[in-house]
């Protein structure tokens, strides 16, 4: 059998493979981000950040659920001065290491970015779809403050940036976040984050399954699929070729990151699968992504990216 060779290149970086994890589960600590150096994913991508340590929001903020997870965090992370001192160690691993950085402002990010332009970090992440914070609206739903925000950040970065962005429903809007982009370009974009502002009811409780916000959380899995393709699909279409799409969301199996594939996206992060299974999930996606590849006789990500078919 031919191998399949699942390298990618964002903006001049190369990684080693397709599959990384995705910022939020098991990346806050150094412990944990030393696991991911040590496993199969391709990059190491840290849990955003905020000026300050942060404990985040009252337990219980995480659910398991059928088909995924629902969660309220809300940001905790132990302030952007220890992920500067960390990235020498996390360098180490030979492999990118992509800092996400959620200022609760745009002075906060932009202090930060300034900050993580100095160190060894390959690609910052700029979080604009943080949904679980009381009284702070997602930036990625604001089209002014979005465009504000990419003004002013991408006029004092120029290490590989990228933005995570919420998912859109509705084509006017994903055309005016892809025309925000276009006039002020970045290396990558990031989507999808959760579907933030969810419900998820228990009926023998009779009470919410997490606590902060009334049980209003992000919804992330298998049930965030659909969602995730088609913006990956739609800003493929929108955004020029130099803009790379990593693709989120419900990522669980071989088969969904070669949807992902499909859609058109240059690299995959792993959340929910993440955080219920651990480390091993990266190898095995991506064997069973390497296997079905192989039987459809493809050998490159090429093969097949942005490829998806019309009926
Ligand atoms: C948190 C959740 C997110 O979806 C995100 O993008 C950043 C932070 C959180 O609650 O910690």
């Amino acid at each position: 059998m031919i191998e399949v060779d699942l390298s990618t290149t964002i903006a001049d970086v190369t990684f080693d493979g397709y599959i990384m994890n995705a910022s939020g589960p098991k990346c806050t600590t150094f412990q944990e981000l030393e696991a991911i150096g040590n496993s199969q994913s391709s990059a190491i991508v840290t849990k955003s950040c905020t000026k300050e340590f942060r404990e985040g929001n009252v337990e219980p903020r995480y659910a398991d659920l059928p088909h995924g997870s629902i969660q309220s965090m809300g940001l905790p992370n132990l302030g952007y001065q220890a992920y500067i001192d960390m990235i020498p160690d996390l360098k180490k691993f030979n492999k990118p290491v992509i800092v996400s950085v959620s200022g609760l402002s745009l002075a906060d990010n932009l202090e930060m970015v300034k900050a993580f332009q100095n160190t060894d970090a390959d690609m910052i992440e700029v979080n604009f779809s943080c949904p679980n914070i009381q009284g702070k609206p997602q930036v990625a739903y604001d089209f002014e403050q979005t465009e504000n925000a990419l003004k002013q950040l991408r006029a004092i970065c120029d290490k590989p940036m990228g933005i995570k962005l919420a998912p859109y429903f509705d084509m006017s809007h994903t055309t005016a976040v892809a025309n925000i982009i276009k006039q002020y370009p970045v290396e990558f974009i990031t989507t999808i984050n959760s579907l933030g502002n969810t419900l998820v009811i228990d009926p023998i409780t009779e009470a919410p399954v997490i606590k902060p916000k009334g049980g209003f959380g992000g919804l992330c899995g298998e049930y965030v699929k659909p969602v995730g393709l088609a913006n990956v699909r739609a800003f493929r279409e929108l955004l020029p070729e130099s803009t790379k799409v990593i693709g989120v969301g419900g990522i669980n199996t071989g088969t969904d990151a070669f949807e992902y594939l499909l859609a058109g996206a240059d690299a995959v992060q792993i959340a929910t699968t993440f955080e219920q299974q651990g480390t091993p999930a990266f190898a095995r996606i991506e064997t069973e992504l390497k296997q079905l590849m192989q039987s459809k006789g493809y050998t490159k990500l090429d093969d097949a990216k942005g490829k998806l078919k019309q009926l």
